[in-house]
Order: C-alpha cells, then sequence, then structure tokens
C-alpha cells in the first residue's frame, strides 16, 4: 500500500488520492460535490481528497466532466493497478467486469469503496474475504437505499441492539410506479411507460420492477443486521409486475398501501417453527397510518426495529448524482479516517467480526410468517363465503376482515377480500389450493401478504 506523509496543504497528512472506476450521474455528483465542498471535507477527514485519475470508456466525457486537472484514461487497469492511487471508487454497476476490476485493486492493496448492491450481494463474501486478507477496506454506504446513511446506523448507531426486522422500500423506481398507480388510478403499464419517458425507469427496468434490485440491497441489509454471510440466492423475490390497479384501490378501502418492500426478520424458533432469518421482497400491503405507508414518489425508506432502540426509520433519495456521491464521500471519509489506525480493528465489513458470523438459515418463503390480503372472484351464490371461511378456519387461519363489491344490475359474479391475520405461508397455499377447487370460486385467487409490523 502506499504511504501517507505529510503535507503542508492538508495539514497533518498528506492527500487521499482517489481513483474513479466509471464518471456516469453519481461520478460526476462525487466530482462535484468533492469540489464544491472540499474544505469542509478535509477539516472532517483530517486530510483532503483528490481524484487524481478517472477511467471510463467516454473519453471525452469523462474530461468534459473533471477538465484538465485530472488524468483520464479508457482501460480501468490504469486505475487499479496506479500505486500513486490509495482507493478506488467503483461506480461501473454490475457483476460482470466490477468484480474483477474490484478484486484486482484489493489484490494492489487499495481500498475500495462501491455503490454497486448486485455485486456485493452476489460476491460480497468473495470480495470482503479478499480485503480483509489484504487488511483493506471495501466501503459500500451508497450500495443501499442511497443517500440513506443506513449502512452506518446498522453497523455503529445500533450495534448495541439484537435486530429484529428490517422493512425497506428501497426501490425508488417502484415506489415511483405505486404512488402513481395509486394516486391516478392508473394500471402498471402505462405508468412504467410514462416513468420511462420522466427518466425515473431504465430502458430495461427488469431488475427494478422484478424486485432484483430490491432484494440485492435487502440482501446486504440482511447480512448486517443479522451477521450471517451474503445469501442473494436464498432470497425470494417478487416483482410489482402483476399488480392491479383494483387491489391497490381495495387495500384502500380497507386501510391499507401496497409497497414493494424489503423485508429481513429474525425467527427465533419461540413459535414451534425452525429458527431462521425470513428474506423476502414483494408488494405488501401495510396500515396506511404506518409512517413509511405515506414514503410516496422516488423516496426511499428504511424502518429497523431493535430490541434495545424500538422503532426507528431512515427517509431520503435512494438514488441521484448528489445523494449518491453523499454516501460515497462518507465511505471516502471513513477510509482517510482509517489510515491511522489499525486494520484489525475497523468496523468489521459485515458489521460482525467475520469469525462470528452466524449459520442461522435463511428461511424458505413456504416457511415465512406474515398475513395475507386475498381477492377471489366468485359466483354470487349462498354459501359461497361460508365455504371459504370454513377451509380457512380448518387451516387454523383467522380472518381479520372481508370486503365483498357488490355486483352491478344483472351480474352474477363478485369479488370478496379478505385480510387474513397472521400465519405460516405454507399453510394459506394448501388452503388457497382447496378454495381455488370450489365450483364457486371462478379464477386463480389474487394473494398479497400483508405486515403490520409492530
Ligand atoms: N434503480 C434504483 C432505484 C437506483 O430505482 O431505486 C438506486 O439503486
Amino acid at each position: 500500500m502506499t504511504s501517507h506523509g505529510s503535507s503542508a496543504s492538508n495539514g497533518k497528512f498528506g492527500p487521499v488520492r482517489v481513483g474513479l472506476l466509471g464518471i456516469g450521474t453519481v461520478g460526476g455528483g462525487t466530482f462535484e460535490v468533492l469540489r464544491r465542498n472540499q474544505d469542509e471535507i478535509r477539516r472532517r477527514a483530517g486530510r483532503s481528497i483528490e481524484i487524481v485519475k478517472v477511467a471510463d470508456l467516454d473519453v471525452a466525457r469523462a474530461r468534459a466532466i473533471v477538465g484538465d486537472a485530472v488524468e483520464v484514461v479508457a482501460d480501468a487497469r490504469g486505475v487499479v493497478e496506479d500505486p500513486g492511487i490509495d482507493v478506488v471508487v467503483e461506480l461501473i454497476g454490475g457483476y460482470g467486469i466490477a468484480r474483477t476490476l474490484v478484486l484486482e485493486a484489493i489484490a494492489h492493496g487499495k481500498h475500495v469503496v462501491t455503490a454497486n448492491k448486485a455485486l456485493l450481494a452476489v460476491h460480497g463474501n468473495e470480495i470482503f474475504a479478499a480485503a480483509s486478507k489484504k487488511g483493506v477496506m471495501v466501503a459500500f454506504e451508497a450500495a443501499v437505499a442511497g443517500g440513506i446513511p443506513i449502512i452506518k446506523a446498522l453497523r455503529e448507531g445500533l450495534t448495541a441492539n439484537r435486530i429484529e426486522w428490517i422493512a425497506g422500500i428501497i426501490n425508488g423506481t417502484t415506489n415511483f410506479i405505486l404512488s402513481e398507480m395509486r394516486e391516478r388510478g392508473l394500471a402498471f403499464d402505462a405508468v412504467l411507460q410514462e416513468a420511462q419517458r420522466l427518466g425515473y425507469a431504465e430502458a430495461d427496468p427488469t431488475f427494478d420492477i422484478e424486485g432484483i434490485d430490491a432484494a440485492h440491497k435487502a440482501t446486504i441489509l440482511a447480512a448486517i443486521a443479522f451477521g450471517v454471510p451474503m445469501q442473494f440466492d436464498k432470497a425470494y423475490v417478487e416483482g410489482i409486475t402483476r399488480l392491479q390497479a383494483e387491489d391497490i384501490r381495495y387495500a384502500e378501502q380497507l386501510g391499507y398501501r401496497i409497497k414493494l418492500l424489503g423485508i429481513t426478520r429474525r425467527r427465533d424458533g419461540s413459535d414451534g417453527e425452525p429458527p431462521g432469518i425470513e428474506l423476502r421482497v414483494h408488494p405488501t400491503l401495510i396500515p396506511a397510518r404506518r409512517l413509511i405507508a405515506s414514503v410516496e414518489g422516488a423516496m426511499n425508506a428504511v424502518w429497523v426495529k431493535g430490541d434495545a432502540v424500538g422503532h426507528t426509520m431512515y427517509y431520503g433519495k435512494g438514488a441521484g448524482a448528489e445523494p449518491t456521491a453523499s454516501a460515497v464521500i462518507a465511505d471516502l471519509v471513513d477510509v482517510a479516517r482509517t489510515f491511522t489506525s489499525d486494520p484489525e480493528n475497523r468496523v468489521p465489513h459485515l458489521a460482525f467480526q467475520a469469525e462470528s458470523l452466524s449459520d442461522t438459515p435463511i428461511l424458505p418463503i413456504e416457511a415465512v410468517q406474515t398475513a395475507y390480503y386475498l381477492r377471489l372472484r366468485v359466483a354470487d351464490e349462498p354459501g359461497v363465503l361460508a365455504d371459504i371461511t370454513r377451509i380457512l378456519a380448518d387451516a387454523r387461519i383467522s380472518i381479520d376482515a372481508v370486503l365483498q363489491r357488490e355486483p352491478a344490475e344483472g351480474e352474477n359474479q363478485t369479488d370478496i377480500i379478505l385480510l387474513t391475520h397472521r400465519t405460516i405461508e405454507r399453510q394459506i397455499i394448501t388452503a388457497m389450493a382447496r378454495i381455488e377447487a370450489l365450483p364457486t370460486v371462478l379464477s386463480k385467487a389474487i394473494r398479497i401478504r400483508l405486515e403490520d409490523l409492530v
């Protein structure tokens, strides 16, 4: 690793020399905020933080952003192998070349700051092991919920707590779409097209709308909250593409909003079910009176329940140039502060000491415990509701609320909406199969999970 000697212009210590991989939206924001707030940041970090080299395939665009004072190269290896660079900021994204470059930067003894949630959720265990071996940091505040300092909150501010659960709106694109669907009564496809036109959603929005981006972030939160390795492959992932405007409307009539939540919860076995960790992303009904239900548009929020602190909630912008830059630079300052500290005793990557990670399993979705919203298309005949409620009672599933839409004039079928109390998912699967087999139930039920988190 390079040395960090004293320099007159930076007070006690020389500058932190940063190499940037990728200078798109977040890279440009990072450059601008570092420039604008350089005095403030130097006073906080104890030394200046200077971007000295940028690698980007679009050299002309990169040069237009950083000017002549910063070296610009097309080949990222020119950054990760450069002995004059202390910290590599990876803003390329994805699991491919980003993984190779991060591992190479670590191998060259450089600290890494990354906003890449996909990379960490899938390859984080390998990357952290390499970093620990080499005595360097991999910092990733920007990877979850953009500008919200949730990683720091969990790893440091809440470190006294046994975390019970985390529920987060951690994808702005889908929250924007759900807000628009609810407020304007529009269908998913129409809102998605508008979101793309306005630049909220990517041209290929698959990772957002299918819940994959939120699951990457939830995987990182679960690892930090419960001290388990990254296990993205065990996460249950369901996006919002099948959500219908009428379910948003019915939910509202019952006093609920539907949000795409990333949920991770510790299950200790006290209910007779096997202990483990729930890790899931899916559309979720939440009571409209809860604070998190008011998080609208592209905003993010993370709600954490700790045994000592109780409920805490963190709200802010989950994307965008300067909000994400805010998190990237916070990591750079953290790295700068640790230059003079013992590598063995820094804040651990996953909050728990590497040798103390737990093998508590991530539970399969069938073992998850939650409540449900059920919508059934039924024949408008006597006894239909009685048949349905009997099957639920046989499965020991308790009903919380029932709503039946009055059939229109001349219509011989209608919708029945049921809210259940909490149950184990495998019980509702069995009960729904029996309900859907009833001759008076006319189509497959709509089933959306419901959480009244307390
Ligand atoms: N696509 C992400 C979102 C951006 O919509 O929240 C930040 O990770």
